[in-house]
């Protein structure tokens, strides 16, 4: 199979994780036949630097010929400061309005080796196997009116957080497909107790759900989602809520994997006529520009970001678990970052890597016919 991907290594350790994720992406797709033509492109600050844009039209148009898009993360410090448009995250939120891509998946399990570097006991987290599925498009991030203006003590800041019956529609249908794959529970989070905008949330999420008899679904308000994450996790299995809420949320899940290097995200679209998903993945945890340029980076939540760019936009499920293993082989071995080692010599991002891709083709080794 032919995989047409951008590449969009963006700020900090963006870069270098990316860099162990095409190494896996590499490895894969010699080990499996495919062909694989990368093009590269600037995203964030990077790009702010060379072109004075976040996300320049040179990088929209590859963004918009390319399969999929595999990203590493965006923001730097020094543009703190900046007004909105000129800021790093800027970029990530116009590809993502380019792409159209509406549904972010964030799966967050418990990995056995890891419930160590969980804060939470371990029997409240082993078992943990959620995916929280975030509307990454509308609400607080692009409603308008938005802005800041006048002066004073009436100097007044706006932003609007707004959800069309169809963007709630398409996001649940995601959650509900998902469900059927999995444990086949839909725990959708709003705050209707306070929020109109829950509350057609929560009368469209229901609406949806009636067209899936199978699937179990529940409610919870966000606040005391938030609770319950921590108090009771395996309760969960597929979390479907808003864009800024979802934003939070997944941050606290990440105590649930270990660490916040370690989570993966698929954000997709509607398919194309070819029956993919257009698709952008990236992992979680943001450039980091504290450890940036040190070796010090998790790279398993791009790897796995890898992973799921092969299963979602590909359909290549025997490689995408391939990538599963391998990554399950190198916690169990204890060759990881620092993040997942308090004690002992931890592994840099490039030993996680390479080990990672040689895991892989031992794995597909023993399980080839
Ligand atoms: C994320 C990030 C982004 C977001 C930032 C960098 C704009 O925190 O992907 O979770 O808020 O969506
Ligand atoms: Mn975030």
């Amino acid at each position: 199979m032919k995989l047409n991907v951008l590449v969009l290594p963006g700020d900090g350790i963006g870069t270098e994780v990316t860099a162990e994720a095409l190494k896996v992406l590499r490895e894969t797709a010699s080990l499996y036949g495919h062909q694989l033509v990368l093009s590269e492109g600037l995203l964030g600050g990077v790009a702010i630097h060379q072109t004075g844009m976040p996300f320049p039209d040179e990088t929209r148009k590859l963004a918009l010929e390319a399969d999929a898009t595999i990203m590493g993360a965006v923001g730097l410090p020094e543009f703190d400061n900046a007004p909105p448009e000129k800021r790093p995250e800027r970029g990530l939120l116009e590809i993502r309005k380019a792409l159209e891509v509406f549904a972010n998946l964030r799966p967050v399990r418990s990995y056995k080796a890891l419930l160590n570097s969980s804060p939470l006991k371990n029997h409240l987290v082993d078992g943990a196997d959620m995916i929280i599925v975030r509307e990454l498009t509308g609400g607080l991030y692009y409603g308008t009116p938005r802005g800041i203006s006048g002066n004073g003590n009436e100097e007044r800041a706006v932003n609007t957080m707004v959800y069309t019956r169809r963007e709630i529609e398409r996001v649940s249908h995601v959650a509900f497909q998902l469900a059927r794959k999995r444990r086949k529970k839909v725990t959708s989070v709003d705050k209707s107790n306070v929020l109109e905008n829950s509350q057609l949330w929560r009368k469209v999420v229901v609406e949806v759900a009636s067209g899936y008899g199978d699937v179990q679904l529940d409610h919870l308000l966000v606040d005391n989602c938030a609770m319950q994450l921590v108090l009771s996790p395996k309760r969960f299995d597929v979390v479907l809520t808003e864009n800024l809420f979802g934003d939070i949320l997944s941050d606290e899940g990440a105590v649930l994997a270990g660490s916040i290097g370690m989570l993966p995200s698929a954000s997709l679209g509607d398919k194309r006529p070819s029956g993919a998903s257009v698709g952008l993945y990236e992992p979680v945890h943001g450039s980091a520009p504290d450890i940036a340029g040190q070796g010090k980076a998790n790279p398993l939540g791009a790897i796995g970001s890898v992973a799921a760019m092969l299963e979602y936009s590909f359909g290549l499920t025997d490689e995408a678990r391939a990538i599963y293993e391998a990554t399950e082989e190198i916690l169990n071995s204890g060759k990881v970052t620092a993040d997942l080692k308090p004690e002992g010599k931890p592994a840099s991002t490039a030993e996680v890597g390479d080990a990672v891709a040689k895991a892989l083709s031992a794995y597909k080794a023993a399980n080839s016919k």
